[in-house]
């Protein structure tokens, strides 16, 4: 074990690409053998960072050589902070409220806030305000007042840019596979799913909807 931490702990010093959520680092695949020999994937604890994840890879920069991929989760410095989040009236008449649930669940957000709403057509329109002035508005506010959603309060490390990696793009025929709105959503107006875009939103749309004594 000692061999591995010193080899660890170089070698990631010098291969640490943030492009991950959590810092990662790659090390050879034979750095495998004493750590662990059975186990595809493990969780070691005593390593310089008390939880240390590893989950084998190809290493990029080395074309064809298996490799593991090291998850430092205490590496994740960001600040917990909250989003809001609608599952819009096309998913949830759609009956796929359940499943998103879900996957909010297993992302790791908490859900500190949720409740069935149904928005009138100036509901809508406070709440979108920001694009009052778009083409597309009264499309907007009539499908958003076209029927029951969820409205959620998450919270996480980076919840609002981590909920927004995990809708993907706007219209759902350029979301990346794997993302919500390309599993639920099937146009740009009817997207499946709303996250706020920066604190200050956030602060707007969550007050919009939930009262203090809702978050809990
Ligand atoms: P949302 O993230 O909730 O924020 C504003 C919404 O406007 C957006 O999702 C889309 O569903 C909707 N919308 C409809 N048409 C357009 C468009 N042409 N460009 C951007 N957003 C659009």
């Amino acid at each position: 074990m000692a061999g591995f931490l010193s080899f660890a702990s170089e070698f990631s010093a010098a291969t640490v690409d943030t492009r991950a959520r959590a810092l990662y680092y790659r090390v050879p695949h034979e750095i495998r053998q004493p750590v662990c020999a059975a186990a595809p994937w493990m969780i070691l604890s005593n390593v310089p960072a008390p939880v240390l994840c590893a989950a084998p890879c190809d290493l990029a920069d080395q074309p064809g050589v298996k490799g593991f991929m090291f998850f430092n989760t205490l590496k994740e410095e960001k600040t917990v902070e909250r989003t809001f989040a609608i599952i819009k009236p096309d998913a949830f008449a759609a009956g796929h409220a359940g499943r998103i649930l879900t996957c909010i669940y297993e992302a790791g957000f908490t859900v500190v806030g949720m409740k069935k709403i149904w928005l009138s057509e100036v509901q809508a329109g406070g709440f979108y305000h920001v694009h009052r002035d778009r083409p597309f508005f009264a499309d907007l506010t009539a499908f958003m007042s076209s029927g029951p959603c969820v409205a959620l309060v998450l919270e996480a490390p980076g919840a609002i840019a981590r909920w927004r990696e995990r809708m993907g793009a706007t219209d759902p025929g350029t979301a990346a596979a794997g993302t919500l709105r390309r599993e639920f959503g099937t146009s740009i107006g009817c997207n499946a799913l709303h996250g706020s875009d920066a604190p200050d939103t956030a602060a707007f749309e969550i007050g919009y909807f939930f009262s203090g004594m809702e978050l809990l």
